[in-house]
Formats: structure tokens, C-alpha cells, sequence
């Protein structure tokens, strides 16, 4: 065995590279919402978008000042436009009617945008105080949740739990929970539903807000773009969307290239104007391949996973050895001249494919 091969299986692991899906770039010039997008989107792929607080601190510091800038959530006044979002990242709102109360979600006097629970749910002001239950994904203290018995408005009980645990409990699976029903016990508790009309610019359904409370009232019609306040720990606000300040655009980590070239070739090309044919290796890396490769224009996009003929085995071209797969059942041949390709509709699985055919391929940029 060859030393080099021998290393390389001695230190044989796999590597988790939690690599990000996108990246921030701050833009000093001073732009109207507007004009700040489209500057975005022609060099970059859009206005910045915020999934959770992890991408929040990235962001901030991505910045290289303390002033107010644009980030990609608007409102679209006027009209039927509220969505419902759970509060949890990541966690997708679903319409049942069966877990509301009869006639609701109906409003009131005012616009009723957040919701609690006795027996069934009710839309309320979010601006009424009720207890709330925190749902912890530690498990501190070896519970799922925590009733917290101080009423708190809804804004203030997310930002409670948000500090002490992981957020409000959000999502059918955590709300019918036998662990839950038990702590709630029939009172009037607040739960991570809340509904707005503020939207990402490039259409994600991102539901995290990061509202400064002291400066923001969605009750201000024409102050209808958000921004950061860096000063303020980056928490958020709204301005008129002709205002001129900075703002941040997000940059896709992966690229579709839509030409078709061999192997060999289109690893050179990743090489030459990004960084590296893609790779793979945990399930959350497939799954953003996947949605890059539903645009390609051929049945398969390349992959930067080769069959290493003196080695005998498959290898990353970042040199790691594979540990997460998503071969098609009996689409792997293991020859001298085979690499690994993505299949572009059905399943998304790997199937090996000659190095001189010719296919789409994703690159990584950076
Ligand atoms: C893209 O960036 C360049 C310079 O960085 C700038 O001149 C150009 O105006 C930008 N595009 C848009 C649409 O603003
Ligand atoms: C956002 O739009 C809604 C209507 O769609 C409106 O009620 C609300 O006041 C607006 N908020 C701001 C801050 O402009
Ligand atoms: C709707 O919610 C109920 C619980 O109230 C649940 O039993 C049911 O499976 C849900 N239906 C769908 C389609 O998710
Ligand atoms: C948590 O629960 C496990 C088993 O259910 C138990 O062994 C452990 O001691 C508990 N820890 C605490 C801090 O209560
Ligand atoms: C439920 O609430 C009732 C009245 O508020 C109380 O007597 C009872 O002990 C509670 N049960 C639990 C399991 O907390
Ligand atoms: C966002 O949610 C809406 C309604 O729930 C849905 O129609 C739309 O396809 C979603 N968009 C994305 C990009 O997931
Ligand atoms: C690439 O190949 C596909 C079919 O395999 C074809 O439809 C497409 O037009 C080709 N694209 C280019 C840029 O040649
Ligand atoms: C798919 O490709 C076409 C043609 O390049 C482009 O116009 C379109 O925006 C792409 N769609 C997505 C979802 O990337
Ligand atoms: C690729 O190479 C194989 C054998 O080396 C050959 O049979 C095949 O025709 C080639 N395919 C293309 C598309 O050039």
C-alpha cells in the first residue's frame, strides 16, 4: 500500500466542514432599498437574507462599521398579504383548520397577529401579556419545555426564550405533545405563531425577526424596508425605502454552470473562475445540491467525486475520503475512467458516469 493512501486512511475520517450555503457582503455606498437591491443582485445573487441568529451574528460581523444598513425584508403594504410563520427557524407553517378555535383566526378591533392556546388557538394582540411555554433543544434541566409563569407580551416572551432556551414552541409536533398538553393545563398560554406582511426579497419564506422593539412599530405604514441597527446589537427597524444607507447583499456559495463539459473539464473551469467542483458530505450539503441542480439542462450535473484508480476507491477532489453517500442502487461501477454525477430530476441520487461525457456542473465560489 502506498504511504500516501496509508496516511490518508489512518487519518480516515470524515471531516464535517459545516460549510455555509451563502455569504455576506457589506456595501458601504449609501442606496435607496431599490437601487441597494439591484446593485445586489447584479453582483451578487440578492439583498441580504436572515434564516436565524447564527446568521445574524455572521452577518454583523461582516460589517465594517456601526451605522444603520438595508437588509432584504420589505412589507407589502396593503391588503391580505399576512403569512403565518412558527417562530422556530426552519420550522414550516402548514394550514389546519382543526387547531383553531371556531370563527378563528378573525382579528378584532386591532389586527390580532399572534396566537395562544387554551383549548384550541386564538389570534390576540400581540400586545396583550399571557404565560408561554419555551421549548429547549438542549434539554436543560432533562425537559423539552418550560412553562414560564411571568406574562410577557408575545415579542417579550420570544426574546425570553430565545435567551434562556431555544425558542417559543413552534410547530404541530412540539404543541400536541403529551410533554406539553401536560405543562399547559388548560391555561392561556402564548405559542410561537405569529403572522406579518414583511417578505425576503428573493422569496425565501424565512420566518426569523430580529425586531428592535424600541424603535419598530409595524403599526407605521410607509416605513415599509428593514434594516439593521448595527449599534442597537444588529437588532432590526424599519425606513422609508428611499432613504440612502448601506446595506449588505448575500452571495450563494453554490453555482449552476449551465454548459456542458467533460470532467476533467469542468473541474478545471470551477477551478479557474470559482473555487472547486462541488462536494458532499453531510445530508444538509445534498439537499442545497440538489435544488442548484433542478435548473441544469441535462439528465445529470457533474460532481466533484472521482473513482481513484490506484487507490481503488472513490475520492472527494478536496482529497476526502467519502462518508456521507447517496449512490442509486446500482448506479455505482467502479472503473479507472468513471466520476459521479447527480441525476437532475426524480430523487437527486449519485450515479457514476464516463469522465468524457458531457454534462452540467456546480462549482463552489468560495
Ligand atoms: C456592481 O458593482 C459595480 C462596482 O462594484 C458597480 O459599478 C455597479 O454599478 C454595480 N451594479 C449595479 C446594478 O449597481
Ligand atoms: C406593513 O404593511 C401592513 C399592511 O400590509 C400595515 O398594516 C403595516 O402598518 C405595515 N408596517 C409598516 C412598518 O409599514
Ligand atoms: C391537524 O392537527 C391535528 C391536531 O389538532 C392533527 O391530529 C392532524 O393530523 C393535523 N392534520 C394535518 C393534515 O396535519
Ligand atoms: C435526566 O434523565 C436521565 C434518564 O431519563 C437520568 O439518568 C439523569 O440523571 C437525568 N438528569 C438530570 C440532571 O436530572
Ligand atoms: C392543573 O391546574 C389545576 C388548577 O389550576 C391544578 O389544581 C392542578 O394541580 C394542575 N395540574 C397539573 C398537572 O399541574
Ligand atoms: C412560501 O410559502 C408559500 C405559502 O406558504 C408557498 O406558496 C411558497 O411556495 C413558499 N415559497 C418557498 C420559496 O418555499
Ligand atoms: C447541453 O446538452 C443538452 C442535452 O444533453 C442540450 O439540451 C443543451 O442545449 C446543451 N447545452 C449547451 C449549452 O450546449
Ligand atoms: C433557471 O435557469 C433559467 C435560465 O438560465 C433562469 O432564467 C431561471 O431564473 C433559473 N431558475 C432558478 C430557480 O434558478
Ligand atoms: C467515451 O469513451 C468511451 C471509451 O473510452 C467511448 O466508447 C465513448 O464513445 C466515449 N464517449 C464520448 C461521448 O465521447
Amino acid at each position: 500500500m502506498q504511504w500516501s493512501l496509508f496516511l490518508l486512511l489512518l487519518m480516515g475520517q470524515c471531516v464535517f466542514i459545516t460549510c455555509q450555503l451563502y455569504e455576506y457582503h457589506f456595501i458601504k455606498e449609501q442606496m435607496s432599498w431599490d437601487a441597494a437591491r439591484a446593485y445586489c443582485r447584479e453582483n451578487y445573487t440578492d439583498l441580504a437574507k436572515v434564516f436565524d441568529l447564527t446568521d445574524m451574528r455572521r452577518l454583523q460581523d461582516s460589517a465594517q462599521s456601526q451605522t444603520e444598513a438595508w437588509i432584504g425584508l420589505y412589507n407589502i403594504t396593503g391588503g391580505a398579504n399576512r403569512r403565518w410563520h412558527w417562530s422556530l427557524p426552519g420550522e414550516e407553517y402548514t394550514e389546519n383548520k382543526t387547531c383553531w378555535g371556531n370563527t378563528e383566526p378573525n382579528d378584532g378591533a386591532y389586527p390580532e397577529n399572534c396566537v395562544m392556546t387554551g383549548d384550541k388557538w386564538v389570534d390576540a394582540p400581540c400586545t396583550h401579556t399571557y404565560q408561554f411555554i419555551c421549548y429547549d433543544e438542549t434539554m436543560k434541566d432533562n425537559k423539552t419545555f418550560h412553562l414560564i409563569t411571568d406574562k410577557k407580551t408575545w415579542t417579550q416572551a420570544q426574546n425570553y426564550c430565545r435567551q434562556h432556551h431555544t425558542d417559543l414552541a413552534s410547530g404541530l409536533d412540539q404543541i400536541y405533545s403529551e410533554e406539553f398538553k401536560k405543562l399547559q393545563n388548560s391555561t392561556a398560554l402564548w405559542i410561537g405563531l405569529f403572522r406579518d406582511s414583511w417578505r425576503w426579497s428573493d422569496g425565501s419564506n424565512f420566518s426569523f425577526r430580529y425586531w428592535d422593539m424600541d424603535s419598530f412599530n409595524d403599526g407605521l405604514n410607509k416605513r415599509t424596508c428593514a434594516t439593521t441597527l448595527l449599534e442597537r446589537s444588529g437588532r432590526w427597524s424599519s425606513a422609508g425605502c428611499d432613504q440612502r444607507k448601506p446595506f449588505f447583499c448575500y452571495d450563494d456559495e453554490l453555482i449552476l454552470i449551465r454548459e456542458n463539459k467533460t470532467w476533467e473539464e469542468a473541474l478545471n473551469y470551477c477551478r479557474q473562475k470559482h473555487h472547486d467542483l462541488v462536494s458532499i458530505s453531510n445530508p444538509e450539503e445534498q439537499r442545497s445540491v440538489q435544488e442548484g441542480a433542478k435548473n441544469a439542462s441535462t439528465p445529470f450535473v457533474w460532481l466533484g467525486l472521482r473513482y481513484g484508480c490506484a487507490a481503488r476507491l472513490w475520492l472527494w477532489v478536496t482529497d476526502y475520503v467519502v462518508c456521507y453517500e447517496r449512490w442509486a442502487s446500482g448506479g455505482r461501477t467502479e472503473d479507472c475512467d468513471m466520476s459521479a454525477a447527480m441525476t437532475t430530476g426524480g430523487q437527486h441520487e449519485w450515479v457514476s458516469q464516463r469522465k468524457n461525457e458531457t454534462f452540467n456542473f456546480i462549482c463552489i465560489k468560495h
